[in-house]
């Protein structure tokens, strides 16, 4: 540190110098994500910032980031019911759903996905090669007798080819969701796919396993879907409620970074009755900003399938590669063709869009 920068810190009062320095990061996102509009790609500083900027304004600083660029998309006008996934879900739905999602940041929705559905995504997963940390370079088929490793993640390749994940991509009622939350057009990010099995029975930080917020991008929403019934046993989902809220994470832990946090360093900060753990059966579908803290849970037996869909306001922050298309049903072509936003990540590669 310069010896003039060290005199203008004793001289200056503390409040001043963190104005200054939250303005310095400022300036350099807003330079990055003007690079992003021109070149589409997020420079590794421009992503480092979006992180620091949140974990040093407490959300605030991304919050109104978003509130700036949610403009450049704005959202369908949606006046009648919608029939999906979700069953025939009313525009009044729709408004306490959102509302429910402002306030708790997670919703689990009554309806489940069909019976047939779900036996072909449990069959998929087990016929599909996923990858294993720590190298995640090949793909291995998952021995349901004998994993060999915490946590088996499906490629994003193979699981847009599939015709019910595209089915589900396409679901009406889901993106309507994400259009309100987000107020504006969504773009459909990446779907996900994973077991995470009873292999290490301790947390694991590679599978997610202890408390942290997710930061890809500036915001978004997620939907789960549980493809195998989820108990205490086999790894819950958990998340602290309405901690996806600007100024409701304690500083002295955001001062930490990124970081992993033990459930231990964050009960101090929270009522007991805001830690939620979603426990229930196969087909369960569940909305959450994954802003807040969440964990997926260490397994004591058995294995989880979990299905993720991550919808966002735009792709600036972690370069993710265009999801591209191979095997396409003709619905789910016309349909990215007519929903040029909501598509603008899906490229296909036998046909043109
Ligand atoms: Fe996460």
């Amino acid at each position: 540190m310069s010896f003039f920068f060290s005199m203008i810190q004793k001289i200056l009062p503390q409040s001043i110098l963190r104005k200054f320095h939250k303005r310095k990061m400022e300036d350099i996102f807003q330079q990055g994500y003007n690079d992003f509009e021109l070149s589409g790609k997020t420079s590794d500083e421009a992503y480092q910032r979006l992180i620091s900027l949140y974990c040093y304004s407490n959300g605030y600083s991304t919050e109104a980031f978003h509130q700036k660029i949610r403009h450049k998309n704005p959202p369908k006008i949606i006046s009648s019911n919608l029939q999906g996934v979700l069953g025939e879900v009313s525009i009044g739905s729709f408004n306490a759903i959102n509302k429910n999602l402002d306030k708790n940041g997670y919703v689990e929705f009554d309806k489940k996905l069909n019976r047939d559905i779900l036996e072909r995504l449990y069959d998929f997963a087990l016929q599909t090669g996923a990858k294993i940390p720590p190298e995640y370079d090949s793909k291995i088929i998952y021995d349901v007798a004998s994993p060999r490793a915490e946590i088996y993640r499906f490629d994003i390749q193979d699981l847009i080819d599939n015709v019910d994940i595209q089915s589900l991509i396409m679901d009406p009622t889901l993106i309507n969701i994400a259009r309100n939350y987000l107020k504006c057009e969504p773009i459909f990010d990446f779907p996900a796919m994973w077991w995470s099995t009873s292999f290490s029975k301790k947390a694991s930080s590679e599978a997610a396993q202890l408390y942290h917020f997710d930061m890809d991008r500036i915001k978004w929403l997620k939907v789960f879907f549980y493809i195998n019934d989820v108990n205490e046993e086999n790894g819950p989902h958990c998340y602290i409620e309405g901690t996806h809220k600007a100024g409701t994470k304690p500083m002295e832990i955001l001062q930490r970074g990124y970081a992993r946090i033990s459930d231990e360093d964050l009960r101090p900060y929270y009522k007991p009755e805001d830690f939620k753990v979603l426990c229930a059966k196969a087909g369960t579908i569940f909305a959450g900003d994954t802003k807040c803290w969440h964990k997926g849970t260490a397994l004591k037996t058995g294995h989880r399938l979990v299905l993720e869909f991550e919808y966002t306001s735009s792709l600036f922050g972690a370069n993710i590669p265009k999801m591209q298309v191979k095997n396409t049903s003709p619905a789910f072509f016309d349909f990215c063709l007519n929903n040029k936003v909501y598509a603008s990540n899906i490229e296909f590669i036998n046909n043109k869009l």
